[in-house]
């Protein structure tokens, strides 16, 4: 039986956290090798929101360097950058031809930009579009993504269906896939560990970074174990396995936390080894050769489009 294809979109934001971690990276790890799987580095999605070039190509290394180390295997999917692929902006056009001004208007980021008083960008504006257009060019039958971006895998099927009403049957309808188990990792305060909370806990972080971080985990929680540091213990270790510790270290904070800081450096030392042996032009090659298998699909499928259209003569 063939295999389910599969497409999500990462934007290069930076630094990780054992949040993203354990909630994205880790699952998408754990089971790509059961579909037909395409990952995308949207890089032309960050241009949204931000504007630095050199900053930008940072954050491309980064984040592909990021998902090597975790354990993705370049020759068992597609990993490729969105920018590499010029048929997502073409199509993007399309599809913006195809799509009202008022229903780009319920767009959730979008609205939350201008609820907040902000100036929201066209790039912005639009940006469901593009995004519709990353996943209809792969004929994508599933869209693993967090709860929020829900009502983009909709666009996307309201963007596939106009286009075939229009000319003819040419895009499949897309699924949203949510995993629904994924918990929410707490950050150091208790919140949900978040870049924007300044709360994290850094997935490739040096011991002295992780220490830091583990050694500022608030415990004012009242009784012998410290929620706090328990909550994101049980991510390493199993409960069974903690139990021992936690009832020989009763009240012990920081006797606790020095025990979360061995159990995130023999998790994390590994990958962050295997990080580092990455170079730039080994990225720079896994995405070349990514463009070109994507590309591969994405031309075909464009060509397709061209004629329905009515460009192609
Ligand atoms: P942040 O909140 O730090 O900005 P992002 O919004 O960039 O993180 O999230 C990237 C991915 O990581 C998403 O799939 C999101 O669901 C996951 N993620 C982020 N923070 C957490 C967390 N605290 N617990 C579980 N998953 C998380
Ligand atoms: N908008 C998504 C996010 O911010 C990223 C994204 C872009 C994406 N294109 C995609 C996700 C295609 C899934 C499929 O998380």
């Amino acid at each position: 039986m063939s295999k389910k294809r599969r497409l999500t979109g990462l934007q290069p934001s930076g630094n990780l956290h054992i949040g993203n971690y354990f909630g994205a990276l880790k699952p998408f790890v754990d089971e790509y090798r059961n579909y037909d799987s395409i990952l995308m580095v949207v890089d032309y999605h960050a241009l949204t929101s931000l504007k630095d070039g050199p900053q930008l190509r940072a954050h491309i290394l980064s984040a592909v360097r990021d998902y090597l180390a975790v354990g993705i295997d370049p020759s068992s999917l597609v990993l490729f950058k969105q920018s590499d692929v010029l048929e997502h902006t073409e199509l993007a056009w399309i599809l913006d031809c195809l799509v009202t001004v008022p229903f780009l208007m319920q767009g959730h980021a979008y609205k939350d930009k201008l609820a907040k008083g902000l100036e929201a960008n066209a790039g912005l504006f639009t940006y469901p579009m593009l995004m519709a257009a990353d996943i209809l060019l792969y004929d994508t039958e599933l869209v693993p993504v967090g709860e929020d971006q829900r009502q983009h895998v909709e666009y996307a099927r309201e963007a596939a269906a106009k286009f075939n009403l229009a000319f003819g049957q040419t895009f499949l309808e897309p699924k949203e896939q949510i995993s629904a188990n994924v918990g929410v990792v707490p950050g150091t305060d208790g919140l949900k560990m978040s870049k924007s909370y300044g709360n994290t806990i850094p997935l490739f972080g040096n011991r002295d970074e992780t220490a830091q971080a583990v050694m500022s985990i608030v415990t004012d929680s009242a009784g012998d174990v410290p929620a706090n540091v328990y909550a994101i213990h049980k991510l390493y270790k199993t409960e069974a396995e903690l139990a021992p510790l936690y009832e020989s270290n009763k009240g012990k904070y920081k006797a606790l936390k020095e025990a979360l800081i061995e159990d995130i450096e023999a998790h994390v030392a590994p990958m962050r080894e295997k990080r580092a042996s990455i170079s730039d032009d080994d990225v720079k090659r896994v995405l070349v050769e990514g463009a070109e298998k994507a590309r591969a699909i994405a031309s075909a499928k464009m060509a397709d489009v061209r004629q329905k259209i009515g460009v192609a003569l």
